[in-house]
């Protein structure tokens, strides 16, 4: 709890989508709620949202991929609050392109954002909750960090790496009192898709010489009837806020049934409690 009795969140990416509906959600439950995005002077669709809600946001600039800047952001959050109590990692963005299409510095922009940027706010997060003894770091990942889908290797690369680093976390972090997590949305109607990074190459999509070019063609068709019955991100973000909030501690949420049961086709632990259950043993520590 701050110096007002509340407990602080820190959500990135809130200028549009999910990210923007958390941050107003987790207002609207109590929170104080800082909210970060790339660029404050796009930050007219938050804040409205948060007046409309009745709420009040602290809006912060933060690029997830400068590390620098996210330790300052971390540094004047602690300073202006005092502790955070709950980290959404939100902030990503997709890439719509097959292997020979991406050049290597394509797939390194995809770790840059989806993998390294919510590894280095949780690395800034972890020592001022585990020395608190509680916290939540909620990662919003993808169905892509568990089913690797066509047109989709950088990003779901990333999204798997990013799952991976955090289910490790997350046993270990579980003797401190803190909490894990990932959650997995399937189609969301957000800016995602006008915000996906279509990288040229090579075999650039849509070049007369693409050899990929009808494939790319049925999946952006099979796609499109996807995000036609999209979840919505206000729906979305609600799922996205209790998990982040739940008594009920599990590694791995999806935001919809629909995703869920995507999940379920290359996993058999959708909740991801087989594989913490395991790995929990191994780590125990007798007591003195
Ligand atoms: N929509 C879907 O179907 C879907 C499905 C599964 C998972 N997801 C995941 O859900 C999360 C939220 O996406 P969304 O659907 O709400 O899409 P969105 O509307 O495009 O929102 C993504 C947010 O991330 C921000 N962002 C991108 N790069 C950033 C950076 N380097 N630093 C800080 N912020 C950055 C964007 O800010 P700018 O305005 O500055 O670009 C935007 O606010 C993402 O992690 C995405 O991968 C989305």
């Amino acid at each position: 709890m701050n110096a007002n009795g509340q407990p602080v969140a820190l959500v990135t990416g809130t200028s549009s989508g999910m990210g923007l509906h958390a941050a107003v959600e987790l207002a609207r439950r109590g929170l104080t709620v800082v909210a970060t995005m790339r660029d404050t002077s796009r930050s007219a669709a938050l804040t409205d949202a948060a007046a409309e809600a009745g709420v009040e946001l602290d809006v912060r600039v933060l690029d997830v991929t400068d590390h620098e800047a996210a330790r300052a952001c971390v540094d004047g959050v602690i300073a202006d609050h005092g502790r955070i109590d709950v980290l959404v990692n939100n902030a990503g963005r997709g890439a719509v392109a097959t292997a020979e299409q991406l050049s290597l510095d394509e797939i390194r922009d995809q770790l840059e954002v989806n993998y390294l940027g919510p590894v280095a706010l949780t690395k800034l997060v972890l020592p001022h909750m585990r020395e608190a003894g509680s916290g939540t770091i909620l990662t919003v990942t993808s169905v892509g960090g568990a089913v690797g889908q066509p047109f989709a290797d950088a990003y779901c690369g990333a999204k798997f790496a990013v799952e991976g680093f955090m289910q490790s976390l997350a046993v270990v972090m579980l003797a401190h009192g803190v909490h894990v997590s990932v959650i997995e949305p399937a189609a969301v109607a957000s800016d995602f898709v006008g915000n996906v990074a279509r990288p040229g190459g090579a075999a650039a999509p849509g070049a007369a010489d693409d050899p990929y070019a009808g494939q790319l063609a049925a999946y952006l068709a099979r796609s499109a009837g996807a995000f036609a019955n999209a979840q919505t991100s206000s729906d979305a973000a609600v799922a996205i806020v209790d998990a982040a909030l739940s008594t009920e501690h599990r590694f791995r949420w999806q935001t919809s049934e629909g995703a869920s049961a995507f999940v379920g086709l290359s996993l058999a632990d959708t909740d991801g409690s087989r594989v913490l259950g395991a790995t929990r043993g191994w780590i125990e520590t007798s007591p003195n």
